[in-house]
Formats: structure tokens, sequence, C-alpha cells
């Protein structure tokens, strides 16, 4: 499986000194470049082969309506080159809930763009990859070195590098980690790993708050696109067997439903199915359960367990999606957690530890440790991420007709 240079990272890696997690918001400039004397990216490699791809480029852009974005003349050029997801939702507003949710498969509650920390007994997307070994990144434009946690950079001006745009930043359970932050890497690094062929099997891409529409507008994104992806594609390092997603943290309109434009590309998007459109009901947390299905991982146990399977992955493992009414799914709210500024509630959610969820995996053993003996706070096998919220979430159906006939069916708000 690991080429021997794979091994030699891994284990040189371990010979470096703790990392730490810190609460440290607006660190000096002074404190930033002295840190960054030491600071080290790493980058790990990997070869494990996928059932439906063997790399995965999970690319967000910020805050545009479906619509919005399908207008835009560069984005609709790259949908022609791949599959066109008409029904993938974001999980809720603002932003960073909504990165967090990509990496640990819930928001928490999560209602703010604030300085969050996630306690280490909370599992991501990173022990998931951990139990195959497979190589993970992040690249966040103008981050000021691997593994920086402070809330923005540069310190003042205009916004380049935010916290918010980073998913798993937020999470103990990789900063507290003496080699995990160095794999949250600028994108001076993803031009090196391109370059020396040390990309990982999976990266989280962020462009800069021009570059992603953020304070910009769609216009600037798409043309940052342009400019980004289509030479990737035709980079065979990069392309081969891959599978890009770019996508959208959020709609742009709060009270408009929070479906963003997505587009799967790359060498692993088979030849019929270019330019075509896809519209199942998918929403950020299918990633994860996608990922879980094509490498053979288990699930986290939260929302990812009962979420929709990306079809070209759930036509290979043979589940059956569901079919979801959108006459009143919004996906726009927030629900109580300990993360929520508007609902706060004490008590971290406790995921399932048990079940065979969507990927058909089973729940990760580090969670079913952490867990046992408790029961689930939400009901995360639901395809849609909403059980007991405010408003106009509730009441969301979904059914399903099984290969052998059998139908299923279920409700939001409904346990
Ligand atoms: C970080 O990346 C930016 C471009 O994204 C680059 O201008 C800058 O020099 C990089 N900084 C470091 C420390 O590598
Ligand atoms: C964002 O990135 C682009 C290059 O991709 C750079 O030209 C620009 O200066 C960066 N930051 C801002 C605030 O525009
Ligand atoms: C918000 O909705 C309006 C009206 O439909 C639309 O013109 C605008 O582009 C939307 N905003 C974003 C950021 O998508
Ligand atoms: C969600 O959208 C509905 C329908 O437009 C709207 O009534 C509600 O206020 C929105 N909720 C939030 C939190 O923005
Ligand atoms: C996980 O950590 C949180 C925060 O420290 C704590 O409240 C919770 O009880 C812990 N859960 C378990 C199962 O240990």
């Amino acid at each position: 499986m690991f080429t021997k240079q794979t091994l030699l990272a891994f284990v040189g890696a371990l010979a470096l000194a703790a990392a730490k997690t810190t609460t440290e918001v607006n660190p000096t400039q002074a404190e930033i470049d002295a840190d960054r004397l030491t600071a080290r990216p790493y980058s790990p490699v990997s070869n494990v082969r996928g059932l439906v791809f063997d790399r995965f480029v999970n690319i967000w852009l910020e805050n545009t309506d479906y619509e919005t974005a399908a207008a835009d003349a560069n984005l609709a050029k790259l949908a022609k080159e791949g599959i066109l997801l008409t029904n993938y939702f974001a999980v809720t507003h603002p932003s960073e809930p909504n990165y967090c949710a990509s990496a640990g498969g819930d928001t928490f509650g999560m209602d703010s763009d604030d300085f969050l920390q996630i306690p280490a007994n909370v599992s991501t997307i990173a022990d998931l990859f951990d139990t195959r070994h497979i190589a993970w990144g992040e690249y966040q434009e103008d981050m000021p070195y691997a593994g920086y946690q402070g809330m923005r950079y540069p310190l003042s001006g205009a916004n380049q590098y935010v916290r918010k745009h980073n998913p798993l930043v937020l999470y103990d359970s990789v900063t507290n980690d003496a080699v995990r932050p160095r794999q949250i890497k600028n994108f001076t690094t993803f031009y090196d790993d391109l370059e020396h062929h040390r990309l990982p099997q999976h990266m989280f891409i962020t462009p800069n708050m021009t570059n992603d529409a953020h304070d910009t507008n769609i216009g600037v994104a798409g043309n940052w696109v342009e400019s980004f992806l289509p030479p990737l594609l035709k980079n065979e390092y990069f392309s081969k067997n891959s599978l890009v997603l770019l996508t959208f943290d959020e709609s742009g309109n709060y009270t408009h439903p929070n479906r963003v434009f997505s587009v799967l590309v790359g060498g692993a998007v088979p030849q019929h199915l270019k330019g075509t459109t896809d519209d199942t009901f998918y929403t950020h947390y299918s990633i994860i359960a996608s990922l879980s299905a094509n490498w053979g991982l288990p699930s986290l146990g939260r929302w990812d367990c009962g979420a929709n399977l990306l079809d070209i992955v759930a036509e290979r493992t043979g589940y059956v999606n569901w079919e979801v009414d959108l006459s009143s799914a919004y996906l726009n709210q927030t629900y109580p957690g300990p993360l929520s500024d508007s609902h706060y509630s004490a008590k971290w959610p406790v995921p399932l530890t048990d079940g065979e969820c969507s990927a058909g995996n089973g729940i990760a053993k580090v969670v079913k440790k952490t867990y046992h003996g408790l029961h689930a706070t939400r009901d995360y096998t639901s395809p849609v991420p909403y059980d007991e919220a405010s408003g106009n979430n509730l009441g969301i159906k979904y059914s399903r007709t099984l290969k052998h006939g059998k139908k299923q069916s279920g409700i939001t708000g409904n346990q």
C-alpha cells in the first residue's frame, strides 16, 4: 500500500515536538514572524485505491445562491466538463458552522463566525483517514504558516486568510496533535506539493476572501476558478482518478433555500457523465459519507451516518439514496448546542455508537470507545440534518424504495 517514502515520512514526523492548541485569537505580527521560522509544512503521501476515485479535492467558494452562481459564465462552462449537482444543500448559516460540518459531521449548534474550539473528544475526517493511512491536507490561501491558529491574516487591512473558513483548525483533536496542524498549509505549499508529486489523497482548498467571492462577487470567484482549475484538470498527476468538488459554503440569501451550485469534475468522472446533471439531495455531510464509502472508512456517527452518497459512489456500493421532498426544505436554521449563541445548551451532542450508516462500514472505533453506552443526541440516521429545530426545517419528508421493493419513509422533527 505504502511507498517507502511514505513510511519514512510518517516515522520522521513522529519525532517532532508536540504542537499546542492556542486560544490566542489575535497574535501579534512579531509572534507570527517568530512562529513562521519554526513552522514546517508536512506533506505525507499515500496510495490507497478507492472504489470510484483515488483522490478527492474539495474546493469551497462563498455565500452565493445556486441561481446566481449558475448564471456565471465561467462556472457554467465548468459544469459542462462534469456533473452538475442540482440539489446540493449547505446545512445552516453563517459560514463557520458549514466548514465545521464538513470536517466533523455536525455544527454543534454553531450560529456565528466566532473564535471557537471543539473539544478533543470530537472526531473528524482526519481520524477516519487515519484508519487506512490516507494522506490528507488543507490548502488555505494566504495563511501565514502551516498550522496557524489565529483568527485572520494579515492582522489588519483587507481580509485574506480567515480561520472561520478553515474546517480542521476548529478541532482540538487536530490542533493538539504534533503532526496534524502541519498538514494545514498555505497555497504556496500546494504548488510545491503539486510539483514534487506530494499531494495528499484528500484535500480541502480555501481561496482567499477576494477569490472566494466573500468580499467580492461571483464574477471575481468565477475568474479565479477559471484561472485555477482548468490547468490542474489538464495536469495528469493532479487529475488522474481524482474527483474534484467545486461548491459553496452556503447560499447568499438567508431566506432562500440553502441550495448551492456544485460541480464534480476531474479524471474520476466517467466520460459518459460529463455535461450531465444529478438531482439527488446532498448536503456537506454527503461528502464525508461518500469518502467513507469510497475508501472503506467508518462513519463519525454524526450527520454523515444517514447522509446520501454521491450517486456515482452509491451505484458502486449498491446503497439506495433517499428522495427528499424539497418543497419546504430551506436548511437555513440553527439548533440548540454548546456552540450556539441564540439557542445555547451546555451538552455536547453524543454521536451514534452503533449502526451501519450509508457508507456501510459502521462507526469509527474511537467514537465507539469515547461514547460507549451513551445515547445519540440527534437523529443522525436521517438524510436531512435537522430533527428538532425551530421553524421551517421540520416536517421535511423523505422516502425510498429498497431493491427488493420495500418502501421506507421518514420526516424531520418526528423522532
Ligand atoms: C503563503 O501563501 C501566500 C500566497 O497564498 C504567499 O504570498 C506567502 O508568501 C506564503 N507565505 C508563506 C510563509 O509561505
Ligand atoms: C488574494 O489572492 C490573490 C492571488 O490569488 C492576490 O492577488 C490577492 O492579493 C489576495 N488577497 C486580496 C486581499 O486580494
Ligand atoms: C440574493 O437574491 C437576489 C434576488 O433573487 C439575487 O439577485 C442575488 O444574487 C442573491 N444573492 C446572492 C449573493 O446570491
Ligand atoms: C429561512 O427561510 C425562511 C423562508 O424564507 C424564512 O422565513 C426564515 O426566516 C429563514 N430563517 C433564517 C434563520 O434565516
Ligand atoms: C467531551 O468533552 C466535553 C467538553 O469537555 C464534555 O463536556 C463531555 O462530557 C465529553 N464527552 C464525553 C463522552 O466524555
